[in-house]
């Protein structure tokens, strides 16, 4: 009796040491060094002529910088460069997370870019800099347009999210941005869990801006040990990301709009503050001019699984997308796919009917990470919404296409074929929906 209980306490003094020496070699590969890593371009509130590129190094680089030219075929673009001094932020992520550190992050907002060219760009500081990395600026015509958008990477990030993100590049190289829909990660401040989302991303997010809100995984306490007090903003977001700061001030990067010729994106934070945005939104929607408009947010109008119903969104937000038409909601949290809407006939839905008519956006909830939950399929009726397709346990991305009257809409599975289609043809204002 003795003897097991003194092998059982070996097994176990010999497991924590074990992932003692996990959790060093975790931290020493999540870490920044002299290198530029984590860089990443975001939408500013006028894609035609301006982006935010951001980046991090380790610590004790106090300067970085950008620099930056009109792409060309042969090396010599790099005569022609300009460079510009970023904002350094320090953060220490070691009270915050179990693996943190001290690191520099780096900021440059570049303005006065122009439409519709391709520019090459690197950063770092004098010694230490990045590859050159190449995007294109918006187009300042209304000219066709598409982008990614993904529900919760969230779990297995490196493991099984990089294939969903890599496989949508393949898809869509040339998709003018990338919307992430919340629970980027799942432990906000988590500096292993930003790590893999930017090692599974690589260059993507270098090369497409992204737009992304955070979910309630990137709400978290300061303190490792008392994660449940005070949720905060991940340490990381505002130093490593770029977005407008066209929101609501407390909301800053988490709740903006951005603006191309036709398309107003908005995008909004479904953890705090629903009333005061839903205030901000109201004036967002009301100058809007745009003939198209889209809506991003973490917690679902309604809900793909059982018992994470977000009765506040639906009371605040849902009347202004239908009063001012918007066209997409995408959302993410549930783990599992729902795409619908209500249509002007909520009781009978004649599926043969190629043209039925939308009582405000489409509604879409999409899980790209490995984390799975059941779909409800009835969980929609009660408000008279409609699941037009459902599905789970798969790996999901979605590239969304717009060219003048015509809206494209096709989501894809982790391995490239195609899961989910519909089109929206916008006559007069309003939408058809045709199946
Ligand atoms: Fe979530």
């Amino acid at each position: 009796m003795i003897g097991s209980s003194i092998f059982l306490s070996l097994q176990i003094s010999w497991a924590q040491q074990t992932q003692k020496q996990l959790d060093k070699i975790i931290k020493k590969w999540a870490a920044p060094d002299e290198f530029p890593d984590h860089i990443i371009l975001s939408a500013t509130a006028d894609p035609t002529q301006s982006i935010g590129v951001n980046w991090r190094t380790h610590a004790n680089n106090t300067v970085g910088y950008l620099e930056i030219g009109i792409a060309g075929p042969g090396p010599e673009f790099r005569i022609n460069t300009k460079a510009y001094p970023a904002k350094r932020t320090l953060i220490n992520s070691a009270e915050a997370s179990k693996d943190g550190f001290k690191s520099s992050f780096f900021e440059v907002q570049l303005n006065g870019l122009k439409p519709n060219t391709l520019y090459a760009y690197r950063v770092g500081n004098d010694n230490f800099k990045s590859e050159w990395h190449q995007f294109s600026t918006a187009s300042n015509q209304s000219t066709p347009l598409s982008f990614l958008y993904v529900g919760d990477a969230q779990n297995y990030i490196l493991e099984l999210w990089s294939r969903v993100i890599r496989n949508a590049y393949k898809k869509a190289p040339n998709a003018d941005f990338f919307i992430h829909a919340g629970d980027l990660i799942d432990t906000a401040h988590d500096e292993s869990e930003w790590n893999e989302w930017f090692a599974a991303g690589g260059f993507i997010h270098s090369e497409i801006p992204a737009i992304a809100v955070p979910g309630n995984h990137e709400y978290r306490g300061l303190n490792a040990n008392r994660p449940r007090d005070k949720p905060e903003l991940s340490i990381q977001w505002d130093a490593q990301f770029g977005f407008p700061k066209n929101g609501p001030q407390e909301l800053h990067k988490t709740c903006y709009y951005i603006d191309y010729p036709n398309l107003r994106v908005i995008a909004l934070n479904s953890n705090r503050a629903i009333k005061l945005q839903a205030q901000w939104l109201k004036k967002v929607l009301e100058e809007n001019n745009k003939k198209w408009t889209v809506v991003t947010f973490h917690h679902p109008i309604f809900s793909a699984s059982t018992g994470r119903d977000n009765p506040e969104l639906r009371k605040y937000w849902k009347p202004l997308f239908d009063q001012y038409n918007v066209d997409l909601a995408l959302q993410g949290h549930d783990h599992s796919y729902a795409r619908g809407a209500i249509f002007e006939n909520p009781i009978v839905v004649n599926r043969s009917d190629q043209n039925k008519e939308l009582m405000g956006p489409v509604y879409v909830v999409s899980v790209s990470g490995g984390k799975m939950y059941s779909v409800n399929e009835s969980g929609w009726d009660k408000f008279g919404a409609v699941q037009e397709k459902n599905g789970e346990r798969k790996q999901l991305f979605q590239h969304i296409s717009i060219d003048g009257d015509q809206l494209i809409y096709r989501s894809f599975t982790a391995t490239g074929e195609l899961f989910d289609r519909f089109e929206l043809l916008k006559q007069n204002g309003k939408n058809q929906y045709i199946d």
